[in-house]
């Protein structure tokens, strides 16, 4: 069969209070209602097809972030809907279980759009995931946690600041799917929680301040064994699945601590140092038991795995201010070409002393070394999104399979969006 999902980018409005006077209808967009999305969701090996139709008054897209697929129906630059228009992708799902996401990608405007509201989450399943007996009963144990910080001007309204400063918008208000002072009833003793950073610039660090957490899952799947971790460091565009164990009768708070940013010069400190809540646990008096989570030797299919040793290729990527090799995005010109099948290892320099968060489409990579070294546990896992510590060398492994297309491409790019728009951005074929 086909899993079928229609999604409609409309406008339209929310209350945040208290972030705002009560009874301010705040100005926003979202996916069929006022602001973010539906949760899609979908199976290894099923179909899936979407009938994606643009109300807004202006070009939009929606691209699938982490979703392996063709290049014609990953949402990009290149897929841009009309106003008016509507846009039929249909793909395979043919990836590991994971926590992906979907938002607009219209060249120069994503920023804008994604601040508006446009996001959901896309969360893939398969049998690997289900042996792990993690929690998984939807908004109930398994929640999804979208996290992005907002301006309002005077009259409640999202501002999105314009001056072109780094790292772009970083608002004083942080809020979970889309609401302020966001909380969830607990009556289990696990919950898994589905981190994605959905902010345009803010980078965070979450955790609590009274339990570790363990990290199960990074952007593109489980890890190989859970990471107990005092927190978790998120840049935009980042997801990671924890799991938290709670008593009866208690409460805690999931917040943003001042995250440590690796040595970020201090002009650009992006105030990434304000610490935040972010969402409150409420335990019941009576909490029904979870499964010990169930890690087998590996959770990954051997054909998703990566090996070092095949790799062919090695590219070379240096980012400073707004370019990626010295080149500002061109819709018309092809940056990269590799080769269906191919395994490379990808060397990305940060060259300045302010962060990035390089996205790459279509894959899921491994983080080889950090400046020649081992990377962090947390870093372990399979990604399509890192933080980039500045002056550091990521060097990251990747394979393109099976889609080909001699002419149109995927991108690479900062995801700090601001960045992205401003032309942090190259295109690769897969031929
Ligand atoms: Cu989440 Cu190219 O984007
Ligand atoms: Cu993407
Ligand atoms: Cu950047």
């Amino acid at each position: 069969g086909v899993r079928t999902f229609s999604l409609t980018a409309q406008e339209g409005t929310t209350s945040f209070a208290p972030a705002t006077d009560a009874g301010t209808a705040t100005e926003t967009w979202g996916f069929d209602g006022a602001y973010l999305g539906p949760t899609l969701r979908a199976e290894r090996g099923e179909k899936v097809a979407v009938e994606v139709t643009n109300d807004l008054g202006e070009t939009t897209s929606v691209h699938w972030h982490g979703m392996h697929l063709p290049a014609a129906m990953d949402g990009g630059p290149h897929q841009a809907v009309e106003p008016g228009g509507t846009w039929r992708p249909a793909w395979t799902i043919d990836q590991p279980a994971a926590t992906l996401w979907y938002h607009p990608h219209p060249h120069g405007q994503t920023e804008e759009h994604v601040y508006r509201g446009l996001a959901g989450m896309f969360i893939l399943d398969d049998d690997a995931s289900r042996a792990a007996d993690l929690p998984s009963t939807y908004g109930v144990d398994d929640v999804p946690v979208v996290v992005q910080d907002k301006v309002f001007d005077d009259d409640g309204q999202l501002e999105l600041s314009d001056d072109g400063g780094e790292p772009g918008t970083l608002g004083g208000t942080v809020m979970t799917n889309g609401t302020v002072g966001a909380y969830q009833e607990v009556t289990t003793e696990r919950v898994r929680l589905r981190l994605l950073n959905g902010s345009t610039a803010r980078t965070y660090s979450l955790g609590f301040a009274d339990r570790q957490l363990d990290l199960v899952a990074t952007d593109g799947g489980l890890l190989d064994a859970p990471v107990r971790l005092d927190e978790v460091r998120l840049a935009p565009g980042e997801r990671a699945e924890v799991v938290v164990e709670m008593a009866p009768g208690e409460t805690t708070r999931l917040r943003s601590s001042e995250a440590d940013l690796g040595g970020v010069a201090a002009p650009f400190a992006m105030g990434g140092n304000d610490a935040f809540d972010v969402l409150e646990l409420r335990a019941a008096d009576e909490l029904a038991p979870s499964p010990e989570p169930a890690w087998g030797p590996s959770r990954h299919a051997a054909g998703d795995a990566l090996h070092e040793q095949d790799a062919s290729v090695t590219r070379t990527f240096d980012l400073d201010e707004r370019t990626i090799n010295g080149e500002r995005m061109d819709m018309g010109r092809i940056d990269e070409v590799a080769t269906a099948g191919a395994t490379e290892i990808w060397e990305v320099r940060n060259t300045i002393p302010m962060p990035h968060s390089f996205h790459v489409h279509d894959v899921q990579f491994r983080v080889l070394t950090i400046d020649g070294e081992a990377p962090p546990p947390e870093l372990a896992g399979p990604k399509d999104t890192v933080y980039l510590e500045p002056r550091r060398t990521y060097r990251l492994l990747m394979r393109f399979d099976d889609y080909t297309d001699d002419r149109l491409p995927y991108m690479y790019h900062c995801h700090m969006l601001l960045h992205e728009d401003e032309g942090m951005m190259g295109q690769f074929l897969v031929v």
